[in-house]
Formats: C-alpha cells, sequence, structure tokens
C-alpha cells in the first residue's frame, strides 16, 4: 500500500505544462493537497530517457521529489497502435516534430499502418514518488480504433483520429467532459486517488 497524501500537504506537479498544472490541481482540490508546479520551484525538466511509459513518469517524478524534498506526481502518456509494435507509443510527442504539429504526426500513422489492424489504445501513467525514493505507479487505458481522415476540433494530440469502443465519434469530436470521464487520464487518476489521496 503506498502511503498517502493528506489535506494541507504539499505536492509537486512535475511538468512545466500550465494546462496539465491546472487540470492536476482541480482534480486535488476536493482533498486540500496543496499542489505546486515545477516551474514556480524552478526546477529543470529531466530528459526522458527510459524506454516505457512506467520509466518515464518515474524518472520525472523522482527527479522532482529528490530537488524539492517534497512528493511529486508525474505523468507520461501516448498512443499505442499494436500493428506499428507500440509507435508511436512513448515517443507519441516527438512524432508531432518541432513545431509539435500533429497534422504531421497523424499523417504518418496513417503512412505507416497501411492497411494493417486500426486497433489502438492511449495509455497514461501516473507516477508519485517521494523524497525518500518510494513510488507508487497507476496505468490508464482507453482502446478503440484510428480512423482517417482526422476529424473534429475539440481535443489535441491524436484525438481527431482516434475512437473509443463503443463510441461513433472521435476524441476530438466529442464532449470534452465525456472525454475526461473516458480517457485513459481519468482512468489513471481515479486509481491514483483511490491508492494515495484523503484519509
Ligand atoms: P507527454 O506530455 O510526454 O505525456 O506526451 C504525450 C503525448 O501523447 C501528447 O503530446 C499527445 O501527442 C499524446 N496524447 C496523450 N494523451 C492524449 C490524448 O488524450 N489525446 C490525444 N493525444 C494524446
Amino acid at each position: 500500500m503506498p502511503r498517502r497524501i493528506r489535506a494541507g500537504e504539499r505536492l509537486v506537479i512535475a511538468s512545466h505544462n500550465p494546462g496539465k498544472i491546472a487540470e492536476i490541481e482541480k482534480l486535488l482540490m476536493p482533498y486540500g493537497v496543496i499542489a505546486i508546479g515545477a516551474g514556480a520551484l524552478g526546477l529543470p525538466e529531466p530528459e526522458e530517457t527510459e524506454t516505457t511509459f512506467e520509466g518515464n513518469a518515474a524518472l520525472k517524478a523522482h527527479a522532482a521529489a529528490a530537488a524539492s524534498g517534497l512528493p511529486a506526481l508525474a505523468d507520461d502518456s501516448g498512443l499505442v497502435v499494436l500493428a506499428l509494435d507500440g509507435a508511436p507509443g512513448i515517443y507519441s510527442a516527438r512524432w508531432a516534430g518541432p513545431k509539435k504539429d500533429f497534422r504531421i504526426a497523424m499523417k504518418r500513422v496513417e503512412r505507416e499502418l497501411g492497411d494493417k489492424d486500426r486497433k489502438a489504445h492511449f495509455v497514461a501513467v501516473l507516477a508519485l514518488a517521494w523524497p525518500d525514493g518510494e513510488e507508487a505507479l497507476f496505468r490508464g487505458e482507453v482502446h478503440g480504433v484510428l480512423t482517417w481522415p482526422p476529424r473534429g476540433e475539440r481535443g489535441f494530440g491524436y484525438d481527431p483520429i482516434f475512437i473509443a469502443d463503443d463510441y461513433d465519434q472521435t476524441f476530438g469530436e466529442i464532449d470534452p467532459d465525456l472525454k475526461h470521464r473516458i480517457s485513459h487520464r481519468a482512468r489513471a487518476f481515479a486509481k491514483l486517488v483511490a491508492a494515495c489521496f484523503g484519509e
């Protein structure tokens, strides 16, 4: 059983992405946990050198916990296409290139996939690390199929080509509140909250 983080305790969010930090802050609000962004503490952003979602999430969380002396939360996520041996996987952000253009990344998936099986899933791994080296990892997945051409402007990343099982619309088209309830991230967060937050 991992340790718990209780009301009034501080937690570093090991991310420099303001959107991500805001989303996590909102999630932690009911538990009274005080979220602090890594940028606000002047913590550097470590290079993601591991080969798994778990490895990269843990690497970021441990770096932030060691540098701040506080527990730290990090995430790593991406799109996994089985017929591409799991690509783009941990390289999901990198496939969009320096300009972060996901039209290029989605085109590359389409090109490499050809007429192979279109099954895919999103993965999110959350890592919580403490300064003494303890860690807890939580994985969430949402499974579905890929579709082209991309559809919908409401999401980000690979959302316009992903249709979750039991739905007809892409993640770029569905109501964002619905996506936030069924997503890989929502599932990982639910596990994290159950295991580590509150009394
Ligand atoms: P990270 O910030 O290193 O975890 O990068 C994750 C990358 O995976 C993002 O840049 C997106 O390309 C992709 N990704 C993760 N979650 C989603 C999602 O919910 N929708 C679309 N793309 C996602």
